[in-house]
């Protein structure tokens, strides 16, 4: 059975980035009947940052050796999501940008899934990504219109920045912008968005 996670980082009440994952998702569900869906809250989530205890903790796990309390809490938490993630068939996630970035709970969830030997391998001739076989859709909204390439986006590029790095490159991405910056034309474009998210589920 296929599996797929979705993932989602934005609490905000009534947010674009909420109603575009439910237009996803509902469209998925109803598209995909026998598939196994998880869906992942990371607001409710407890999710540490990464520092020295995780690192340590970590570090230590990967080595046989044994965990202080707290690196072991820590590290519990860690492997829960990696393995979650190495896991699943295909991931859906859904990010708003907010100041140039995704939201922190994102970025600490991303920094959970690298790990040498089970997401990348160090070759001489650099990092190799090991889940080359995951599907991913990003579900991305922005107030503003960023052109392809553009330094100062830093959430959509961001995540596929990490996840090349999990060998994943099987990314459909799809982007509501400029809803903010063209009021008079808000309206159309986040239903624009809805619908070529509903679209895109289908075939997910
Ligand atoms: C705290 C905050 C920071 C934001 N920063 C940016 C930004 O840097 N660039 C931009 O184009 N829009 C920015 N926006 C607008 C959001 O990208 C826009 O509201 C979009 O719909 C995603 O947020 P939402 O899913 O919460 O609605 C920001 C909005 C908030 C609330």
């Amino acid at each position: 059975m296929t599996t797929t996670l979705f993932v989602k980082a934005n609490n905000r009440q009534g947010s674009v980035t909420g109603k575009l994952y439910d237009a996803f998702l509902e469209s998925y569900r109803a598209s995909h009947p026998n598939d196994s869906v998880t869906e992942l809250d990371l607001y409710k989530e407890t999710l540490p940052y990464l520092g020295d205890v995780m690192i340590s903790g970590n570090f230590k796990s990967s080595q046989g050796m044994e965990l202080t309390l707290e690196e072991k809490a820590v590290h519990d938490i860690v492997t829960k999501h990696l393995e979650q993630f190495i896991a699943t068939d295909k991931l859906v996630i859904a990010f708003p940008l907010w100041n140039l970035t995704v939201p922190a709970v994102l970025h600490s969830y991303l920094d959970y899934m690298h790990h040498p030997r089970k997401t990348f391998k160090y070759t001489a001739e650099g990092l190799v990504g090991l889940l080359p076989d995951k599907k991913v859709a990003l579900l991305n909204a922005r107030g503003g219109v960023y052109a392809e390439g553009d330094s100062s986006e830093m959430a959509v590029s961001f995540v596929k920045n990490h996840l090349n790095v999990f060998g994943i490159t099987d990314i459909t991405t799809i982007v509501i912008e400029g809803h903010n910056q063209f009021p008079d034309q808000s309206e159309a474009i986040i239903e624009e968005g809805f619908r070529k998210a509903s679209q895109a589920a289908k075939t997910f």
